[in-house]
């Protein structure tokens, strides 16, 4: 299967680290946000991967790319390892790029995709969730070859988050599996029952494009992905799949420094540091 990563949004949040820096190049302690993005894809067996990019974004294209210069650096000073993990990525994925020519959104961003698609199946994964055991698209990969139709990642949110996601209403069909029947994007609390939020995590049939083709200006007068899908819902089965492994939602401010406090507690050569620093800040709060 494929996956598309769409990295062409402007990252505004993240002003003003993202005026010339793309915001997929975010670091959850020392990698950035989309390596874990990629990482999840190949283990989820999508090895051929479009990044659908724009300007400001030529760091992406590097980070995936050799560096001969600190090969060398590297090699001489006899940290030849430090690129390993990186490296074995590059040589699983076949990663490809495609500039959207202006940021019309995310609907907009997967259409670009559609000539390197073709006709079957593939994963949709936004680099502002960071999913971890299991790998999430790797759980909607599975469902689509069971169930056939899309599948699209869900969560429970508290319903003050509700006007941050696209939200999913529909009949559980079995556990942890519910027949969608409508979506809306970012709607107002007082819109919507549902606390199921799409976390950016999808499994889509192609006919997802020519719903896209057909699909007017939404929220925030962008193609919305959201919309595209509601279209397809009246058209094939799509399932929303609860996901209940780890989130990571980085591209929230608060969400991004708790990943990267979270992740560095779990390594042990930054433990010990980190938990002095947490002691000292608890103290003077
Ligand atoms: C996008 C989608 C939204 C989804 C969210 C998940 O919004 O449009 O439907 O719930 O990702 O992170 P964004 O966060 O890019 O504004």
């Amino acid at each position: 299967m494929k996956a598309v990563i769409p990295a062409a949004g402007l990252g505004t949040r993240f002003l003003p680290y993202t005026k010339a820096q793309p915001k997929e190049m975010i670091p959850l302690v020392d990698k950035p946000a989309i390596q874990f993005v990629v990482e999840e894809a190949v283990a989820s067996g999508m090895r051929e991967i479009l990044i659908v990019t724009g300007r400001t974004k030529r760091a992406i294209e590097d980070h995936f790319d050799t560096n001969v210069e600190l090969d060398n650096h590297l090699e001489k000073s006899g940290r030849p390892t430090a690129l390993e993990d990186l490296k074995a990525l590059m040589s699983a994925a076949r990663i490809m790029y495609v500039r959207q020519p202006s940021p019309l959104g995310l609907g907009d961003a997967v259409l670009r995709a559609a000539p390197f698609v073709g006709d079957e199946a593939f994963g949709v994964l936004l680099g502002d969730d960071i999913t971890v055991d299991p790998p999430c698209s790797a759980v909607l990969k599975a469902a689509h070859e069971r169930l056939g139709g899309s599948a699209i990642a869900l969560q429970q949110v508290p319903r003050d988050q509700i006007g941050r996601y696209g939200m999913a209403v529909g009949k559980e069909v079995e556990p942890g599996v519910i027949r969608l029947e409508d979506m809306i994007e970012k709607p107002t609390p007082a819109q919507v029952r549902s606390t199921l939020a799409t976390i950016g995590r999808y499994v889509l049939t192609p006919e997802i494009f020519a719903r896209l083709r057909a699909t007017e200006p939404g929220k925030g007068g962008e193609i919305q992905l959201t919309d595209g899908i509601r279209s397809l819902i009246k058209k094939e089965d799509v399932y929303g799949v609860l996901y209940r492994g780890r989130r990571f939602d980085v591209g929230d401010k608060v969400g991004w420094l708790g990943a990267n406090l979270e992740l560095a507690m779990e390594r042990e050569d930054l433990r010990d540091g980190l938990k002095e620093v947490l002691d000292r800040i608890r103290k003077k709060a």
